[in-house]
């Protein structure tokens, strides 16, 4: 650090009764975040000495403000140096004046992104929202500040950056604060605070300057110094998102975890979810002290006065408060990948330490984000925000994200990928799902299948129009029948005359399409039947969902591998020359795309050989499976 204090120790001990305000930086890209970070580590001189000296060589060498220091080179600087290596999300920047700490969330990388930003948000308590004076109100500006809604953040500071360029022009801060007013009102915003700042020059960042006369509220720092760092999860109904447990030898039974919200103290009564059943604490360690209680961000060990079985993401919680277990929620997402989020199709959510797969099951709307109002969507695009409703394999314990910011947010997490792609927040469990109970029934597949005298399953034929499939499954079934097998063939055209009839063939309609099949094939799978279907089934996704919907041991992918070029020269239909010629959209091998199965239980190339051939090498896997 810069000379300040003689003392180290005075000096650590000044901070250690100081509170600490938690916020990030946002904005539009060319709003100056980062000359904003770098004038506030500079004036609050929370720089060392080498850092320093580095920033003024290098303001000279490659800077933007001639001898003046370039504070973005700050900033930008550490960040480049950090994208060399491991990806950070988030880099953690730390000032401290004489009233209190400051922590900023520093959101850098790919900024025309919110990943990072939401990320950012999730545990800030105040944000600065950063305005070009001369370019006013943006599209990003009005999304960020509806992410921090989203994301629980009440202050907001709308810093009119730039002032300076506009000839420190109150007329036009005053049209800016006017217009974000007017569009906060709908927002849930405590406090809204506009300053007109000039992050290059200094004014009513840490000193007024001079030029700012007519403005008479707070500097920013100022502001920042006057927030509130009430943190409303301190006071919170207590919960443990349990990590681990710790079984050292049969005496001993301890869980382990970070505190997500509220205070416990030994001897407290606590409901452990989602089993709902009721004990004591025992004792509180963190490291090798036992202490009587423990705080939100604390990192403990819990033992338990009875013998209770708990696993990874169960949720240790105040009895009389706790939280719920639902498998089907409304909630508001943010979406962050380039990649199209639809419903239906399979995805990771990640409840704090608990991993469940689902889906989106029904996208309700995503926001306009210029005129605040709902537009009905198919798909969610980078960048969204939307309210969907979400459908898990099985029930996870949460709060409402207005309740409670930790056990009410989720990511998504694509299956394939391990990319996060979207965050959530939990408006509410839907009713309908805890209103609805599976029925016992008495007849099982097996018993259905001794019935039949044959075991179920499902051939799932995919490839491309005119590639076959029809043909071959129904040739197969033919085959089958002769053999006393009982069958039932689910045909996509036949089934888009019916049960489908409301299906197109935009990729949402397509993710819908197969996944209506892949519950039909797996009801009649239980009905003890060979199911064959034959769809194009496009997407690598929906063909690994029916798999795991239906199960490994009971689906067989039959990929039928005819060449495009060989379906366009066959064209049964006439479709292909009609999509050649621009008459039919997305049509699968010409304007959408088909992703041809990796490994197939069986592939049948359409070149050369006979469908009497085809359904032999079917008939002799089934023999030899069955
Ligand atoms: S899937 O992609 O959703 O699996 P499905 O197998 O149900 O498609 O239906 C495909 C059939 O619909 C094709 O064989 C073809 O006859 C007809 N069809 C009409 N429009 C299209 C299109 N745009 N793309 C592909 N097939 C189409």
């Amino acid at each position: 650090m810069q000379q300040k204090t003689p003392s180290i120790s005075s000096y650590l001990d000044g901070l250690a009764g100081l509170d600490t305000l938690r916020f990030i930086t946002c904005g539009h890209v060319d709003d100056g975040k980062s000359t904003l970070i770098g004038r506030l580590l500079h004036d609050s001189q929370a720089l060392f000495d080498d850092q320093l000296a580095t920033l003024q060589s290098d303001s000279r060498r490659i800077g933007t403000q001639g001898e003046e220091i370039d504070f973005a080179l700050l900033v930008d600087g550490l960040a480049a140096e950090r994208e060399q290596g491991i990806t950070i999300d988030i880099a953690w920047r730390f000032f401290t004046t004489d009233k209190r700490r400051f922590i900023i969330a520093d959101a850098p990388g790919h900024q025309e992104y919110t990943r990072n930003m939401a990320t950012a948000a999730s545990t800030a308590m105040l944000a600065v929202i950063l305005v070009d004076a001369g370019a006013g109100i943006r599209e990003q500006t009005r999304r960020h500040a509806m992410i921090c809604n989203l994301m629980g953040i009440s202050q907001i500071i709308v810093a009119v950056n730039k002032i300076d360029s506009v000839g420190y022009d109150r007329t036009v801060f005053e049209r800016i604060e006017a217009e974000f007013d007017d569009f906060a009102s709908s927002l849930n915003f405590t406090s809204v605070t506009a300053i007109p700042i000039s992050a290059l020059k200094g004014d009513m960042v840490i000193s007024r300057g001079s030029s700012l006369d007519w403005y008479h509220g707070p500097t920013l720092m100022g502001a920042l110094e006057l927030a509130s760092t009430d943190d409303a999860s301190l006071h919170a109904p207590a919960r443990l998102p349990v990590q681990w447990v710790s079984r050292p030898d049969s005496g001993f039974r301890g869980y382990a975890g970070r505190i997500a919200a509220g205070e416990f103290s030994a001897g407290d009564h606590v409901r452990v979810l989602p089993s709902g059943m009721t004990t004591r604490i025992e004792a509180i360690r963190i490291g090798d002290s036992i202490r009587p209680s423990a705080r939100k961000d604390e990192s403990i060990m819990l033992t338990l006065a009875d013998d209770i079985s708990l696993s990874r993401g169960d949720v240790i919680a105040s009895a009389d408060n706790p939280p719920q277990v639902a498998d089907q929620f409304e909630a508001d997402l943010v979406w962050l990948t380039h990649t199209e989020g639809f419903a239906g199709r399979k995805v990771d959510f990640k409840f704090g330490t608990a991993k469940v797969s689902g889906s989106i099951s029904t996208i309700k709307h995503c926001i306009d984000i210029d005129t605040g109002q709902r537009l009905s969507a198919r798909s969610i695009s980078l960048n969204d925000i939307a309210c969907v409703t979400i459908s898990l394999g099985r029930g996870v314990v949460f709060d409402p994200y207005a309740a409670c910011r930790e056990t009410g947010g989720f990511i998504i997490i694509d299956r394939e990928t391990n990319e996060t792609i979207g965050a959530g927040m939990i408006r509410f469990a839907l009713r309908r799902a805890s209103n609805i109970h599976r029925q016992a029934v008495n007849i099982s597949r097996a018993d259905r299948e001794q019935l039949n005298e044959n075991r179920a399953r499902v051939y799932w034929f995919t490839g491309l129009s005119g590639s076959g499939k029809s043909t071959i499954a129904n040739a197969f079934e033919v085959a089958l029948n002769e053999r006393g097998i009982r069958t039932y063939l689910l045909d996509g055209d036949n089934i888009r005359h019916g049960l489908n009839r409301d299906l197109g063939f935009t990729d949402a309609d397509r993710i819908e399409n197969i996944r209506r099949i892949a519950e039909v094939a797996r009801l009649m799978l239980d009905a003890g039947l060979v199911v064959l279907t034959a769809f194009i089934s496009p997407f690598q996704q929906d063909r690994a969902m029916a798999r795991e919907l239906i199960g490994g041991d009971d689906f067989v992918e039959v990929f039928v591998d005819t060449p495009l070029a060989l379906c366009e020269e066959r064209d049964v239909k006439g479709l292909y020359k009609k999509a050649r010629a621009g008459e039919i959209p997305n049509f699968t091998g010409i304007s959408s795309p088909y992703e041809a199965p990796e490994n197939p239980e069986c592939r049948l190339s359409g070149e050369g050989k006979s469908i009497e051939d085809m359904v032999q090498a079917l008939i002799e896997m089934d023999a030899e499976r069955g």
